[in-house]
């Protein structure tokens, strides 16, 4: 049985005082850790604050990108140390506006993986479709090349404690959902990719979760499915309320 993992992407938005509020508000709120992880993927700047304000909560924070280097002259970049030195518990990785702004590759995204784990930081990779893939019939193609790469070189024992996000980048911010068996379909192929590098054991207990205007209103169909385990969710993350119900789903 795999426990749900329910991660808040806040993305560049909300001020410090806010971000601060946020997590003082929900701390106490979020469900036990025995039943769901409630994470929350903060701008970088306000993670220290926000892993004293959920120390001895069961709220979770994260990281929304890292460098794949433990440290050097990389003006600007923020470390795998340097997270797990503040106590960061999970890193969002390769997610589609940073493969597609910022050129991160999906050599980047495997470096960055490794590194989070020897780090002790759960990784969450992200992989998905644009529109014009998914009309053209190519999703499974799409999310298979990005995992693989992603995956490349780990053992069973490691990839078991990874959390994969399947967010179709045409469901992204603009309040169209996957249909939750869709979604399923999706997150059950890739898993069948684990499985075939890495066989049963990992595939099984590897968590999937499904992004992509995730709300309250289709949380409860989308955790029903066999295959998604949890969400990453973007705009329905930045209200207390919309985040608390989100987790009380799952
Ligand atoms: O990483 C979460 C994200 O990209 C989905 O955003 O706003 O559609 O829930 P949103």
């Amino acid at each position: 049985m795999r426990k749900p993992i329910i991660a808040g992407n806040w993305k560049m938005y909300k001020s410090f005082d806010e971000a601060v509020e946020f997590a003082e508000a929900v701390r106490e709120q979020v469900p036990s850790e025995d039943k769901v992880d409630a994470v929350i993927c903060a701008p970088a700047l306000y993670l220290p604050t926000l892993v004293d304000v959920a120390t001895e909560t069961d709220l979770a924070i994260g990281a929304q990108n890292m460098h794949f280097e433990n440290e050097g002259a990389f003006t600007g970049e923020i470390s795998p140390s340097q997270l797990a030195s503040i106590n960061v518990d999970y890193v969002i990785l390769g997610h589609s506006e940073r493969r597609e702004y910022f050129n991160e590759t999906d050599e980047a995204v495997n470096k960055k993986v490794r590194a989070a784990l020897i780090n002790g930081i759960v990784p969450i990779i992200c992989c998905g479709e644009t529109l014009e893939e998914r009309e053209s019939g190519q999703t499974e193609e799409k999310v298979s090349t990005q995992v693989t790469a992603a995956l490349e070189g780990f053992t069973p024992e490691e990839v078991k404690h990874m959390v994969i996000a399947y967010e179709p980048i045409w469901a992204i911010g603009t309040g169209k959902t996957a249909t939750a068996d869709d979604a399923n379909h999706v997150c059950g192929k890739i898993r069948e990719v684990v499985e075939g590098l890495y066989g049963q054991e990992a595939a099984e207990s590897i968590r999937i979760q499904y992004g992509g205007s995730v709300k309250p209103e289709n949380i409860d169909e989308l955790l029903s499915k066999e295959h998604i385990d949890g969400a990453l969710v973007g705009g329905a993350s930045l209200k207390v309320d919309s985040y608390l119900k989100l987790l009380e789903a799952a």
